[in-house]
């Protein structure tokens, strides 16, 4: 049993606004910033909170029915402001330890007293590209590392994680800047089932955490269709590099049947869905390629003339 309803109450009218200005730096305090599952509101949650190898765990005082912890586990992720930092979190995990082991000694007592179980286990999310690392290893790491990827574990995406992968997308350059993209993405189970079944090589879009669909208008004419081709590529692999940043594999997928794609996607008729991005942490973590399997540099690379 965690801390009962009336302390909830108690602390939420007056303890809690105490709290609230000591946890973003006082040692065993912090505030996880949640986004609300409906209203798409930002909350911030004052929480116990420990340092452990890679990350943090959070006790979970309310029990586990809490809003906050709620919202985090639909992300797949939160921030957390803690000692005056502010970390990215990924990969929530529930667990329950009746010796509440992971946390420190004075700290068990005073939450086995509120009879305190209950914990969440978050890893520190990978940095992701910046203005301040740009240029130097990281961005060659992601362009190494990146490969297709067809097998992923359960984790879901955050949708800080996922943003940032879109971004990437609607940054990409587009001839005479018309950017004639649209991204659809889909993270609902049945909606991937569907859309796997829309190329017998888009098997891996069912298991995959989520899948952007490239959207693009009905060709006017040859220059307007390969345009499409060409920049929508450069969207795709915008993307493919964001993702292999934050450690998400990517899976290209075409599209035979193109009116399923459609159904599923709820297109507009003037609109057609060009390729099919899976997304998923992989199973087998993304490591630089040392031997990528490609044509020797020496036989693609011309100087001056072919
Ligand atoms: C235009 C395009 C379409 C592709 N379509 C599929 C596909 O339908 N299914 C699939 O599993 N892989 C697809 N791929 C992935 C390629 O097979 C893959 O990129 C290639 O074999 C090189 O492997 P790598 O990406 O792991 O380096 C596609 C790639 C491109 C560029």
């Amino acid at each position: 049993m965690p801390a009962p309803r009336w302390l909830a109450k108690a602390n939420r009218s007056g303890f809690n606004r105490i709290i609230r200005l000591i946890a973003p730096w006082a040692p065993g305090f912090g505030v996880v910033i949640n986004r609300g599952r409906r209203s798409g509101r930002t909350y911030r949650t004052p929480v116990n909170v420990f340092r452990r190898e890679g990350g943090f765990v959070i006790a979970l005082t309310y029990g586990r029915e809490s809003d906050w912890i709620k919202n985090v586990l639909a992300a797949g992720g939160c921030q957390l402001q803690t000692r005056r930092r502010r970390h990215e979190l990924t990969s929530p995990r529930l667990y329950h330890d009746d010796g509440r082991q992971g946390v420190p000694a004075p700290v068990r007592l005073a939450l086995g007293a509120i009879q305190v179980y209950d914990f969440v286990a978050l890893d520190i999310a990978r940095p992701a590209l910046t203005a301040a690392t740009m240029g130097g290893m990281q961005t060659w790491d992601a362009i190494t590392s990146r490969r297709n990827v067809r097998e992923y574990d359960d984790r879901p995406i955050s949708d800080q994680d996922l943003d940032r992968i879109l971004e990437a997308g609607r940054r990409a350059p587009s001839s005479r800047n018309w950017q004639p993209w649209d991204f659809v993405v889909v993270t609902d189970r049945q909606q991937l089932q569907e859309l796997s079944k829309v190329w017998q090589f888009a098997r891996h879009v069912a298991n995959a955490a989520a899948t952007v669909a490239l959207v693009a208008p009905e060709p006017a004419n040859e220059s307007e269709r390969d345009w499409i081709q060409y920049d929508l590529g450069q969207a795709t692999m915008s993307m493919m590099i964001a993702a292999a940043d934050l450690g998400i594999g990517t899976g290209h997928a075409s599209i035979a049947d193109q009116q399923l794609a459609r159904d599923v996607l709820r297109l507009p008729t003037d609109r057609f869905c060009a390729y099919l991005v899976a997304l998923g942490y992989p199973r087998k973590p993304l490591r630089p390629i040392t031997t990528p399997n490609r044509r020797p540099f020496e036989d693609v690379v011309h100087r001056g003339h072919w």
